[in-house]
């Protein structure tokens, strides 16, 4: 099977942030058969760079290695059991159109994670999370190609040490696997997720609320509150909440009132990045090309015509402050090419 290898690709179309790069080669895979030529070819043609949608990448930089796009479609509804339902996605499939597709098939369990950017391959990658919910919670497998050995796997959840934005692919150990099917699992009975303060919210005048009702109300917070990558540049929010002692969290309250902490488990207290950069001013704010989004002080924004080091250089700022200001280093949330 020929595979085609494109030289001296522009990324800025293939990157939500919308930032100037190169890829020194590109090549697209089509279905599993394709992505099998990428192991054969692995000695002449590696080592790879796999990128998703380009939601939560920031190119400050070249891609030096072949850059590998997925774009395995298909969706398909497996096994529809009494204790819930299982479904599988070609990786290239586009994650939001997938999460609609599941509940218009009657096959309700992702709508907490609606509107999120990114393909489905992508979607394990960081643990998408959203709304009282992450992956983790309704993931099932993935099938995988070892690129080195040439090899399919399937992986399970415990395989993965999924984590908050975190999972087995962010590692440096697992850069050779290359997802190109997901598999999730909807439970039966479906039981809503309505923990989130601005859901409940949203939702506090509809009563027994519906998966769709659910679906609806994210996509308005979303709407309301992120920018649309499609019109601002931008990969959602740029800072991890950070995780703290409970009696690290107890000494900034005393000199920040009001600082958010919610409960993260074993005595831990996951704060609001946010609530933080907000305090500190940065909120609307620019630095040449880059900007703080004026409706979420977490995404960072290209103002237009910015380059990744722009951007990367208004985030080292705010951490900086941040460090300052609370004694808190924040992690960057996409990865920084
Ligand atoms: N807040 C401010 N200023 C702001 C925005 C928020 O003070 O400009 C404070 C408010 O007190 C608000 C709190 O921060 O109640 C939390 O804000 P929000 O509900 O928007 O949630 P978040 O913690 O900022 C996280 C995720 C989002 C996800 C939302 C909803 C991370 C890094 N981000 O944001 O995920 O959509 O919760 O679950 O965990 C993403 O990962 O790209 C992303 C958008």
């Amino acid at each position: 099977m020929a595979l085609e290898i494109q030289e001296g690709v522009d990324l800025t179309p293939l990157n939500t942030f919308g930032v100037p790069a190169k890829a020194r080669a590109l090549v697209i895979v089509h279905s599993v058969e394709e992505a099998l030529v990428l192991a054969e070819k692995h000695k002449e043609w590696g080592p790879y760079f796999f990128l998703g949608g380009g939601s939560n990448i920031l190119f400050t930089r070249d891609v030096e290695e072949t850059l590998v796009k997925v774009e395995i479609p298909g969706r398909e509804v497996v096994d529809d059991g009494p204790d819930g339902t299982y479904v599988e996605a070609g990786a290239g499939e586009e994650w939001h159109p997938f999460v609609a597709w599941t509940l218009s098939k009657g096959f309700p369990g992702l709508e907490n994670l609606a509107l999120i950017p990114g393909t489905v391959g992508g979607a394990p990658v960081q643990n998408i999370g959203a709304y009282g919910l992450e992956l983790k919670d309704r993931f099932h497998s993935v099938e995988v190609l070892d690129v080195k050995e040439g090899t399919l796997k399937r992986l399970f959840s415990p395989d993965l040490r999924f984590g908050y934005r975190h999972s087995l692919f962010k590692e440096e150990g697992a850069k050779h696997l290359l997802i190109l099917r997901v598999g999730v699992f909807l439970p039966k009975p479906w039981v809503p997720v309505l923990e989130y303060p601005d859901l409940r919210k949203a939702l506090a005048s509809t009563d027994d609320p519906t998966a769709e009702d659910i679906f609806s109300a994210v996509m308005a917070i979303r709407r309301h509150k992120l920018p649309d990558p499609a019109a601002t540049g931008n990969a959602g929010s740029f800072f991890k909440n950070p995780v703290v002692d409970e009696a690290v969290y107890q000494d900034l309250l005393k000199e920040h009132p009001g600082l958010p902490g919610y409960a993260a488990g074993e005595g831990k207290v996951k704060l609001s990045a946010a609530w933080i950069i907000d305090r500190l001013g940065w909120k609307g704010k620019t630095l040449g090309r880059a900007g703080v989004a004026p409706t979420h002080a977490l995404v960072l924004v290209n103002v237009g015509g910015a380059t990744g080091q722009e951007i990367l250089e208004l985030a080292l700022r705010i951490r900086e402050d941040v460090e300052r200001a609370f004694g808190i280093r924040l992690e960057f949330e996409p990865t920084i090419y």
